[in-house]
């Protein structure tokens, strides 16, 4: 079935969406990103998403395309033509196209496209069984909090790690663990305490993690927000990772150190199941 496509104010089939060369997405990265998972047609976690759009598009001097309510009503309609039950809404700003150069006209419109994307979310062998998750060097800019597409360091991240059978990259800056290329990480120590790192420009916020970290908050689960190293994280007695299209996905292995009991633990469990429950209630389309 060819999808629906929203590009700049029209839903077209995907074989007419098309952007110019121009487009300084394109030549400079000049543009951000959101995803939010959509289960039984319903998006997750959706306003927290739309906060960080919000968010990333002000740090970066890009006016907003649109309303918010007129972004939520796209997406919906999104949802709805392309019958997804189950995948991703992906939404792209860049800051426009005109002829190349740094410098950019104060007058320039954003171009912004949105597309679903049908992907398997619930009933996946790495929510069941957990993954493996490989370390790399984080060598990716400094404003990490900002969701851009500049995503070469992460695409590299990824590259290195899969042929040892890791779905998923943790990167190192200074001994310690920033985040997965494309997700957040935690461990659980053996005193049973969650750590997931503070936010700040090193990571970007995760609206996951901010969801999980209240799930922890209302069912009493300990959690420390600080930094941990890999030493640490091979100790750990659980470890997890979590972003809007893996949920929360245990850890098992860790560059090739086994964790806990090399299976998802106890705790990993809860917090899967309470947020998913919790997901699946929100209703939010
Ligand atoms: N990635 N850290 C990074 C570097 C990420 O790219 C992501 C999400 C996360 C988790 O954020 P959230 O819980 O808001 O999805 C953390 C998305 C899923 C992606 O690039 O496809």
């Amino acid at each position: 079935m060819s999808r629906t496509i929203f590009i700049n104010g029209r839903y077209v089939p995907e074989s007419e969406a098309q952007i110019s060369i121009f487009d300084r997405g394109f030549l400079f990265g000049d543009a951000i990103y959101e995803v939010s998972a959509v289960i039984g047609g319903r998006m997750i976690d959706n306003d927290l998403h739309l906060d960080r759009l919000e968010r990333s598009l002000r740090e970066l001097g890009i006016p907003m395309p649109l309303s918010r309510d007129e972004i939520l009503a796209m997406q919906k309609t999104l949802i709805v033509r392309n019958e997804l039950d189950e995948g991703v809404v992906y939404l792209q700003v860049t800051r426009g196209s005109e002829d190349r150069s740094f410098d950019y006209s104060d007058t320039l419109e954003p171009n912004f496209v949105a597309f679903t994307q049908v992907k398997r979310l619930l009933d996946t062998k790495a929510l069941k069984d957990g993954v493996k998750v490989g370390l790399v060097d984080d060598i990716r800019w400094g404003r990490r909090d900002i969701k851009t597409t500049m995503l070469l360091a992460q695409v590299q991240a990824k590259r290195h790690v899969k042929p040892k059978g890791c779905a998923e990259a943790w990167m190192l800056q200074d001994g310690f663990i920033t985040e997965g290329a494309s997700s957040t990480a935690f461990i659980v120590t053996q005193a049973g305490k969650m750590v997931t790192r503070p936010n700040s420009q090193a990571t970007l916020p995760g609206c996951t993690r901010r969801a999980v970290l209240q799930v922890a908050a209302d069912h009493g689960l300990q959690v420390e927000e600080r930094l941990f190293t890999a030493d640490e994280a091979y100790l750990a007695r659980e470890a997890f990772l979590t972003s809007a299209s893996s949920l929360v996905t245990p850890i098992i292995e860790i560059a090739g150190h086994r964790i806990g009991e090399g299976k998802p633990g106890p705790i990993t469990r809860r917090i899967q199941q309470i947020y998913l429950e919790l997901a699946l209630n929100q209703g939010a389309v």
